[in-house]
Order: C-alpha cells, then sequence, then structure tokens
C-alpha cells in the first residue's frame, strides 16, 4: 500500500536507532552466512519508535515472508497453532504487544520457540490426546512496549533483545525530508527541523504532523511547506514548541493544580484526568520522564521545576 511504501524497507534505509541497526545488521548476516534463521528477535520500548518497521526490515533482508499477528488477537492455542503451521521455512511472525499473550498461549509458544513443535490437545475428557507437531524453523520478533510485563521464561526465549530509544532531532529531521520527499512535497530545512522538534522523538508523530502541515500548506498556501506556515499550523494543531499535546498539559497541570506538584499515585491521576492508567503509563509516561519533565518516586509521580517554567508558572517554595 502507499503508507507501507512510506515504510523504509532496508536497515539501510533505516534512520536512527544506530546500535540496534548495527547490531542487527550483524546478526542478519551472520544469520544469512550460516543459511540458518535468524534467533528470535524482542523489540522493546515507547510506542511509535519502529517497531512493527524493523520487523518488516528483518523479514526483507532475510528474504523471508512477514506474518503479522498481536498478542490480545491470539485468543485460544488453536489461533496460535493455525498461525504456526502455516508458517513457512524461515518467516518471521511478528507480534505485536506480546506481553498482553494470554498466559495459556504462551505456554504453547514455548516450545515452538525453542524446538519449533507443538504440541496440542486433541478431544476432550478421558478420551483426550496430546500430539506434537513439527513446524518449519521461523524467527519470532516480538514487540512490547514494556519489556518488564513480560513473563521471565517469554524474555529468555529470545536470543536478540532490542531497546529502542527515542529518536534525536537530528534523526527526526532527516525521516521528516525522507518523508517529505516521498509525498512529492516541498518543504522549507527549517520547517523540516520545527517538525522534529514537536515529534517527541517519535518518527510516527513526525510523520503525522508532516501530513497535517502539508494539508495547511495546499489548502493555505501554494503547496511548499514554508517555516512560518509550518509553525502556524503546529500552533492550531495545539502542539507546544516541546511537542506537548492536550493530554500531557491536562496531565501535568493536573498534578500542579490539584495536587501542589505530587507526588501523587498514577491511579488518581488516571481518575481525574479520566485517561486510562495503562495508557498514561505506556505513551506519556515514558517522554514526559525522558525530558526530565516528571519524576517517579517511591510515593507517586512529581512534576519538576521545567514544568513550571515551560508553563511560565511561579515555582512554589519547597
Ligand atoms: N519513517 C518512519 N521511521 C523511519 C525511520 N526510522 N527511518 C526512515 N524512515 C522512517
Amino acid at each position: 500500500s502507499f503508507e507501507q511504501s512510506l515504510r523504509p524497507q532496508t536497515l539501510k534505509q533505516y534512520i536512527g536507532q544506530d546500535k540496534v541497526k548495527e547490531n542487527l545488521q550483524v546478526f542478519i548476516e551472520a544469520a544469512r552466512m550460516r543459511q540458518e534463521t535468524l534467533d528470535h528477535v524482542l523489540l522493546y520500548g515507547p510506542p511509535g519508535l519502529g517497531k512493527t518497521t524493523l520487523a518488516a526490515i528483518i523479514a526483507n533482508e532475510m528474504g523471508v515472508n512477514l506474518r503479522t499477528t498481536s498478542g490480545p488477537a491470539i485468543e485460544r492455542p488453536g489461533d496460535l497453532a493455525a498461525i504456526l503451521t502455516a508458517l513457512e521455512p524461515g518467516d518471521v511472525l511478528f507480534i505485536d504487544e506480546i506481553h498482553r499473550l494470554p498466559r495459556s498461549i504462551e505456554e504453547v509458544l514455548y516450545p515452538a520457540m525453542e524446538d519449533f513443535c507443538l504440541d496440542i490437545v486433541i478431544g476432550k475428557g478421558p478420551t483426550a490426546r496430546s500430539v506434537r507437531l513439527d513446524l518449519p524453523p521461523f524467527t519470532l520478533v516480538g514487540a512490547t512496549t514494556r519489556a518488564g510485563s513480560l513473563s521471565a521464561p517469554l524474555r529468555d526465549r529470545f536470543g536478540v533483545l532490542s531497546r529502542l530509544e527515542y529518536y534525536k532531532e537530528e534523526h527526526l529531521r532527516e525521516i521528516v525530508l525522507r518523508t517529505a520527499e516521498l509525498l512529492d512535497t516541498e518543504i522549507d530545512p527549517f520547517a523540516a527541523v520545527e517538525i522534529a522538534r514537536r515529534s517527541r522523538g517519535t518518527p510516527r508523530i513526525a510523520n503525522r504532523l508532516l501530513k497535517r502541515v502539508r494539508d495547511f500548506a495546499q489548502v493555505r498556501g501554494n503547496g511548499s511547506i514554508e517555516a512560518q506556515l509550518a509553525d502556524e499550523a503546529l500552533e492550531l494543531m495545539q502542539v507546544d514548541r516541546l511537542g506537548l499535546d492536550h493530554i500531557d498539559h491536562k496531565l501535568l497541570k493536573g498534578i500542579i493544580e490539584k495536587f501542589r506538584g505530587g507526588p501523587v499515585g498514577l491511579e488518581t491521576i488516571a481518575a481525574t484526568i479520566g485517561e486510562e492508567s495503562q495508557t498514561i503509563e505506556d505513551v506519556y509516561e515514558p517522554y514526559l520522564l525522558q525530558i526530565g519533565f516528571l519524576q517517579r518516586t517511591p510515593r507517586g509521580r512529581l512534576v519538576t521545576h521545567r514544568v513550571y517554567e515551560h508553563f511560565q508558572l511561579e515555582v512554589p517554595a519547597e
């Protein structure tokens, strides 16, 4: 699809995540040289940093098919069996949100990962029997926002663990320029920097902002993304200078206004701003922690003086 074609297809085209990329390059090349299947790979880190893209690149670089599913989509052992038995030798099976796999499914997955076989129970009650199915060798690529909530036995079965990090502004700028070129859109280099700056270290956000700014350029301008137009469009979209959006603001201001800056428990914050605690923890908090706006303490979340400065509020006395 068109969306698909915006994504890099090879490690060489993939911008940023240099350490992850360099390691994968070696592991892929070594497996290819030995004509072996690549070891199972666990990709973890905040959403939007390219886990799905990397899974597709791994399959492409290994010259095999990519099969995609997700933890919550696999409800019964039979669902997993159907996927695994349909694989061709060497295929990549991508399981997104692998931390949400039911425990009962995890247990079916262990022998599949370790010995490429599947123990399935046929029938019920006293006549039930277990049969062992051989599977083609495959590479499991698992993705999760929280490596910590994977069970230890599952985590231990991955041979490659890669942690994705927030992108540097410079890399995001390159990604914006690359995507603009693929979209056949002219962009001022300063506009690209501004979009990069407001993307919270996240390519998915950078590309989304780029597309919306491009809409403004098309309707309000001459189609070319000028720096000033980009600024105005970003302002209208309610992303501030640091890329913080409406929900980040609600969260930070909520802690300041209702809890004097904290510490306050995650569940309490979630209830007061009307967002799910898991979404706050997986999507919003990691970046706020990264930029030093939020601290986690044993007694809860605490906003730092940077937040007061960002909102031009007076820092309260100790
Ligand atoms: N588009 C989204 N993420 C990308 C990346 N890391 N490199 C190149 N293009 C991208």
